[in-house]
């Protein structure tokens, strides 16, 4: 099987706080891998490492073959690996730095050393496809967050990567704009691109992804498994915190109906009733 990442007990830490303990795990072409945890697990973290941005305080991860480390993430290795790998992260902000859409979306392509025709083609279509050929001229800091979020997706597929990392991709959208979201991925899955995203949406996976992992809050590995047998382990997924008591089953997928927070809150916390 032709493997793109494999991570060997990879643990990290910020400092004195453990944000991964000991996690393993592959990801094979093609795949499509979802990682499910609750707030804190892991999941951000994780991404971080499999974009190289950050590298395990312990443990090992490789891609294609090669160890992604300080000193081995370094030149012509470093080159393919950002030719080959996006990174859609979950706030767009940290994505968007240039002075127009336009820019933003011809900025990867440019490093790819394509002619200037070529690329401002590519822009267009981009543009088109994700409608937002309206926003071309503007500064990226002056859009909706939703629309930020577009665009940074749109970078990202600027260069035509061959594997996606996502950190919850569809957290900001409207709904018809998660439907072509989930469309898009549809597609990409088709072209054989490798997903990974990062998601609370139970939903979204099941339909998208075929392998899951779970993290739990002790930040190690709760799960990792087929998706369908991965959600269908209630006791699990409560455990883990990523469905709680009054969640129940439609089909395979797991709904959780949260009561509202205040039901419950609003008692410890009175001075919301202070007006
Ligand atoms: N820059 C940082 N400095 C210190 N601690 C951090 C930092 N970033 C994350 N952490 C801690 O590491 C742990 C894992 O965080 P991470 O952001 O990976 O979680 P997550 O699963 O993505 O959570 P969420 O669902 O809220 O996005 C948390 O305990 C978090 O507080
Ligand atoms: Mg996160």
């Amino acid at each position: 099987m032709d493997l793109v990442y494999r991570l060997d007990k990879v643990s990290y830490s910020y400092g004195a706080s453990k944000a991964l303990d000991e996690v393993s795990f592959s990801v094979s072409r093609g795949g499509s891998l979802a990682i499910l945890g609750s707030n804190g697990s892991g999941k951000s973290t994780l991404l971080k490492i499999m974009n190289g941005l950050i590298f395990p305080s312990a443990g090992t991860i490789e891609f294609a073959g090669a160890t992604l480390d300080e000193s081995g993430l370094t030149g012509g290795l470093l080159r393919c690996f950002r030719e080959r790998v996006g990174f859609v992260f979950s706030e767009p902000d940290v994505q968007l730095f240039c002075p127009t859409v336009f820019d933003e979306l011809a900025f990867g392509p440019l490093q790819l050393e394509l002619s200037e025709k070529e690329v401002k083609e590519r822009v267009h279509e981009l543009l088109d496809m994700l409608g937002i050929s309206a926003l071309s001229e503007r500064p990226p800091y002056t859009l909706s967050t939703g629309e930020k979020k577009k665009v940074a997706i749109a970078s990202v597929l600027s260069t035509n990567p061959d594997v996606l990392l996502m950190d919850e991709p569809t957290n900001g959208l409207d709904p018809r704009t998660q439907v072509w979201l989930f469309e898009l991925l549809r597609e990409l899955k088709t072209l054989e691109k490798t997903c990974v995203m990062a998601t609370h949406d139970l939903s979204l996976a099941e339909d998208l992804a075929d392998r899951a992992i779970v993290l739990d809050e002790t930040h190690g590995k709760a799960a990792d498994g087929a998706i369908s047998d991965v959600l269908r382990d209630r006791d699990m997924l409560l455990k883990a915190n990523i469905i709680h008591e009054h969640s129940h089953r439609h089909g395979h997928v797991v709904h959780s109906h949260t009561h509202s927070p205040f039901a419950s809150h609003d008692e410890h916390l009175p001075f919301l009733k202070e007006r």
